[in-house]
């Protein structure tokens, strides 16, 4: 019944083997994974190439991203695709990142479907371009009914700024008598942030080696596993995803109590 999700190269710790995976699936498998898609820029360098063509590459990764956590079970994959802080790029960079979601999903929203994926969105729609807002809408509509993997991009989301709106409504509650100042609990508080339908994430994975969190998910992180790597989001890929998978799997044995059986 347990297959061996990731073979590992013997005695090296945390180094993994990319060849001839054995995989097998058994133990937890995350039931949420969230992603900050760094490094496209620094790709785009190195190649000599413009910094847009990192995110055209960014979007190619986030399809087979997408494939792969469906493959592997995974319900719900937040993307970091742009932030409330992204606005201060340039103009033409602000403008060709808020056309990549017409682009992905024109070209992938059949697949989506075949697939039951359903496309969500936290952030702000509002203040989006309305060929963004088009996009977006239209796929969470045509996708609303399935029920496989949550494809769940934050979009001109910043945490701070949805904790701040958490709090406002929440308030709005309080001064409307639906909520009393004493019964707020941080499962109200959760019933406020734009994840409230979502599991929180187990898994958090940001790629081009910045060791921060940037204004992600403050709310949700509070008990995520955090995995990091230098690689590049569009260099990332189907084995990336499944070593990251593997450490967080044995994180969970060794808080499973587990020492001393094969851990160390
Ligand atoms: C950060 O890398 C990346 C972004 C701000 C954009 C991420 C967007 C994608 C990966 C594509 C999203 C696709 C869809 C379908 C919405 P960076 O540009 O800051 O990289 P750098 O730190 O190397 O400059």
């Amino acid at each position: 019944m347990f297959k061996k999700l990731f073979k590992r190269n013997s005695n090296m710790g945390q180094s993994f083997s990319h060849e001839g995976e054995d995989l097998v699936m058994g133990e937890a498998i995350p039931t949420h994974i969230a992603i900050i898609m760094d490094g496209n820029g620094r790709w785009a360098k190195k190649r000599a190439l413009p910094r847009v063509a990192g995110h055209h590459e960014g979007m190619q990764t986030v399809r087979k991203i997408t494939r792969c956590a469906c493959d592997l079970g995974i319900k719900v994959l937040t993307l970091y695709a742009f932030s409330t802080e992204n606005w201060k790029r340039p103009k033409s960079e602000v403008e060709f990142l808020m056309r990549l979601p017409e682009q992905f999903l024109n070209s992938f929203l059949p697949e989506l479907m075949e697939r039951n994926i359903r496309v969500e969105m936290i952030g702000v729609m509002e203040t989006l371009p309305d060929y963004t807002q088009r996009a977006l809408k239209n796929a969470m509509k045509a996708t609303k009914n399935n029920t496989g993997l949550v494809l769940n991009f934050a979009m001109n989301y910043g945490g701070r700024a949805e904790i701040v709106m958490a709090m406002q409504q929440l308030m709005k509650d309080v001064e409307a008598g639906t909520l009393t100042i004493d019964e707020i609990s941080e499962q109200h508080i959760s019933q406020y942030v734009m994840t409230a339908h979502l599991p929180e994430p187990d898994l958090l994975i940001r790629t081009s080696g910045e060791v921060r969190i940037s204004n992600f998910m403050l709310w949700q992180l509070a008990y995520t596993e955090f995995w990091f790597t230098d690689t590049h989001w569009p260099d990332f890929n189907e084995a990336s995803l499944k070593e990251a998978i593997l450490v967080y799997q044995n994180r969970n044995r060794r808080f499973g109590g587990l020492k001393g059986e094969g851990t160390n």
